[in-house]
């Protein structure tokens, strides 16, 4: 692969030890994956940043680096919320070991946004590459904002934050981008909002790692987002096109004609929704936009909930929309930042989980140790305020 000279200083430690060790994971991938070259990246996104998925290993690991990214870099959602961890039942000891976490990345110079949905913080836009690692961000990045990332590790993504580059192979280069199968979804026309996490869950479970191109679909921004994290949950998809929606299908060199088709039916998605009762209920995964916050303070407002009900969100979001988060907050419904369903353990006391993600739907039973059912946002509500 080649280097530039600055590059090649970096390899040879004249930026100290730690820059060092980085360019070499950067090198390490790109013999792997063949690439030509290092290209400069605009943001990253670091993953392993819940003390639940890194432990005391990754801890220790991060405690030895001396070195500080050089773009603006954010984190995937940690443990608990950095401000009222104690409202969510977080053991203390957990606590302390996630406020080390914490500190460490903060050392790293990282910016403390923790959050799968690092597009709601105006950091990338079409064309720039990143190296960002959460997977449904990294669906979001490149399928609806055209941005190009591969799906990079925690260790992956930190390195590229310190160098500031990234491997050039991949979805980094435009050829590999073009759509491998075809998707359509029966009555496509007419589909429930609530439908799409379902229908990225079952997309992923069948099409694995291709690029997939829904070719009857007209999805919202929000939409997309369900739709891709869920894909990217059930199967490894980390870049997907919907016809005359998502941009890169809107190029003239845009490629229309995968070599395969699959359908998915309308009785497969309707066999995904149950009518069990649950002992608590989730939303925001991905974290919830401005859009999602004032459409679940309308369906909460004046009433009060019966069951443990989370809603995650992004502190920026959060921040900016506390008329609606006050208004959630008024029916006892909590509104959490900084953490997630799957990375927290405040959700491992439940044995089944009312979820309105794709995502969730696939990842609760072997993160939480729960079942999970998934629902439409309405359906959450009306299971939250019922005995
Ligand atoms: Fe985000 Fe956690 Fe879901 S990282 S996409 S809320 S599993």
């Amino acid at each position: 692969m080649y280097l530039d000279s600055e590059d090649e200083k970096v390899l040879t430690g004249e930026y100290g030890e730690t820059r060092q060790k980085m360019m070499e994971i950067l090198v390490a991938l790109g013999k792997v994956f063949n690439a030509e070259n290092l290209i400069p990246i605009s943001s990253a996104q670091v993953s392993g940043a819940s003390y639940k998925t890194i432990g005391k290993w990754g801890l220790e690991w991060l405690n030895n680096l001396d070195a500080r990214v050089v773009v603006p870099s954010v984190l995937n959602p940690i443990g608990m919320p950095r401000e009222g961890w104690q409202n969510i039942d977080i053991p203390r000891e957990f606590a302390d070991n996630q406020n080390k976490v914490i500190n460490a990345y903060k050392r790293l110079g990282i910016k403390m946004e923790c959050t799968c949905t690092p597009y709601y913080l105006n950091i990338t836009n079409y064309g720039d590459h990143l190296a960002w690692s959460e997977s449904s961000a990294v669906s979001y990045a490149n399928s609806v904002i055209g941005a190009r990332t591969n799906r990079e590790g925690g260790p992956s993504a930190l390195a590229a934050a310190m160098i500031g580059k990234t491997p050039n192979y991949g979805l980094h280069i435009f050829k590999n981008r073009m759509p491998e199968i075809a998707v359509e979804v029966e009555g496509g026309d007419n589909i429930h909002a609530h439908h799409y996490g379902a229908i990225g869950y079952l997309t992923g479970s069948k099409v694995g790692k291709k690029i997939p191109l829904f070719t009857n679909i007209r999805p919202s921004r929000d939409q997309l987002k369900a739709l891709g994290a869920a894909m990217a949950a059930s199967g490894a998809v980390a870049l997907y096109h919907v016809k005359g929606i998502t941009p890169e299908t809107k190029l003239p060199t845009f490629a229309e004609e995968p070599p395969e088709k699959i359908i998915i039916e309308q009785s497969e998605i309707e066999a995904l929704f149950n009518d069990e009762g649950v002992d608590a209920v989730a939303v925001g995964c991905p974290h919830c936009s401005p859009d999602e916050l004032m459409k679940l303070s309308d369906l909460l407002d004046g009433k009060t909930v019966k069951k443990p009900f989370y809603i995650f969100v992004a502190e920026g979001v959060m921040d900016s929309n506390r008329k609606y988060v006050s208004k959630i907050e008024k029916s006892g419904a909590k509104v959490i930042s900084d953490t997630c369903i799957v990375v927290s353990p405040a959700m491992d006391k439940f044995e089944r989980i009312m979820v309105d993600s794709g995502k969730a739907f696939a990842y609760v039973p072997n993160m939480c140790g729960a079942t999970a059912k998934i629902g439409s946002v309405e359906e959450c509500v009306s299971e939250a305020l019922r005995e």
